[in-house]
């Protein structure tokens, strides 16, 4: 199956005992992270779209009329004839996802979440905010008990927001987590390869990056020092802590239209083989509550054997996009051990990234369906 082909159906368990879908709208649906999110939620099993939202260049327009589609597969039918929204924050469905553009994301995340609308977002503004989680399932999924300490702190009622990561942390912190869980990390070092499309559209002008690599993305390092510390790091009950991991990154701009290339470095805490490292990648295996989610992979890296892999064209969609590709596990000379990781950044580092967050976010009981558009009163609550 292709990353744009509808993910398979499950029976789910937030939907037991309730009449319909949880209803989802699309914040920046127009927009190359939103366009994917309106084809992952097309036959979603839980989710259904309702609403999309952009720009004032947009709205009032019809979806098929606003958005410059991108993906190989035709837009959903169910999200042709939308008509595309402002950023007002009375839209007919139970939550939002947030694909905006950041120079908008950060006030109109809030104002949803004030209304009463989780938030679940692809946008940096809030990812390191102290009482929002940063949140990758099968990485740090017990952060979410910061989300009433949020609603505390802000005033909000039903509202909150959740974020993922940036593009290229995704893909790295996945297949760190193993690795600090068995042999406990001390540094990684990191230089990345990174697709055009993970700086939207039009993106990168096409005589910048044509036959050439453009060796800076604004704020891209500083993420990924940043992210993967509080991703590693514990939610106790009051705050955030980080992991206190050393990390380096240097970024750099590829002519790949889709899939963040990384090769990486680590330093152990405890002595490793090399087959000991890949054992751990491979074996990665997420829990029963993890793996009963539509988007979740049972194992979400993969280890490839081959010398000269990954690579992004043959190996940026495996497990629909959502799996980490590791190859190349070999001695480092400097740190411990080095290997080569392939992410489908706008899957795995974007849309899939926040449709699996909401999965959890609903098969925890945080979504639950609305009675009426603009209302604050609830139907019955989402089973959990
Ligand atoms: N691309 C990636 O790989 C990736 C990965 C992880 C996270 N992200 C983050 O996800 C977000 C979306 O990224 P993208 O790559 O999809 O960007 P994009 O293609 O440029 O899309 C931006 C979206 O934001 C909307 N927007 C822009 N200005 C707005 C305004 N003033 N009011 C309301 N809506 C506005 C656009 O609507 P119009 O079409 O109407 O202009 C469009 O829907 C960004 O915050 C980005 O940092 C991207």
């Amino acid at each position: 199956m292709s990353a744009q082909q509808p993910l398979p159906s499950h029976a789910g368990a937030p939907l037991r005992g309730q009449r319909k879908k949880i209803r989802a709208g699309v914040l920046g649906a127009t927009g190359i992270v939103g366009q994917r999110l309106v084809s992952l939620l097309a036959d979603h099993p839980w989710f259904e779209l309702t609403e999309v939202a952009a720009s004032e260049r947009s709205s009032g327009k019809t979806y098929a009329e606003a958005a410059r589609w991108h993906l190989d597969a035709p837009i959903p039918g169910a999200a042709r004839d939308l008509v595309v929204k402002g950023l007002d924050p009375s839209l007919d469905c139970d939550f939002v996802f947030s694909a905006l553009d950041s120079s908008v994301a950060g006030a109109a995340e809030e104002e949803f979440a004030r209304a009463g609308y989780p938030v679940v977002s692809n946008s940096r503004n809030h990812r390191t905010d102290p009482d929002v989680p940063l949140l990758i399932p099968e990485v740090n999924a017990a952060h979410l008990d910061a989300i009433p300490r949020q609603q505390k702190n802000r005033g909000y009622d039903t509202g909150f927001i959740v974020t993922n990561p940036n593009c290229s942390t995704a893909g790295l912190v996945l297949v760190l987590k193993p690795l600090a869980d068995a042999f406990g990390l001390e540094k990684a070092f990191v230089v990345t390869l990174q697709a055009i499309s993970g700086a939207g559209y039009p993106g990168v002008a096409s005589l910048d990056i044509q036959g050439n690599v453009v060796p800076f993305i604004s704020g891209e390092e500083e993420k990924m020092e940043s992210e993967p510390q509080k991703l590693l790091g514990k939610w106790d009950g009051s705050r955030f802590v980080d992991a206190g991991l050393g990390l380096s990154a240097h970024c750099n701009r590829v002519p790949v239209v889709d899939g963040h290339l990384e090769c990486v470095s680590v330093g152990l805490k405890k002595i490793a083989s090399l087959d000991e490292v890949r054992e751990a990648l491979r074996n990665f295996e997420v829990d029963a509550e993890l793996a009963s989610l539509p988007t979740a992979l049972r194992n979400p890296i993969i280890v490839l054997d081959e010398e000269n892999r990954p690579q992004p064209r043959r190996d940026v969609n495996a497990g629909n996009g959502m799996a980490a590709v590791v190859g190349r596990v070999r001695e480092c000379p400097l740190l411990d051990v080095k290997l080569t990781l392939l992410s489908h950044n706008l899957v795995r580092g974007a849309a899939g990234a926040s449709l699996l967050n909401a999965e959890l976010l609903a098969a925890r009981g945080f979504l639950k369906q609305r009675v009426a558009p603009s209302g604050s009163q609830l139907a019955e609550p989402v089973s959990r």
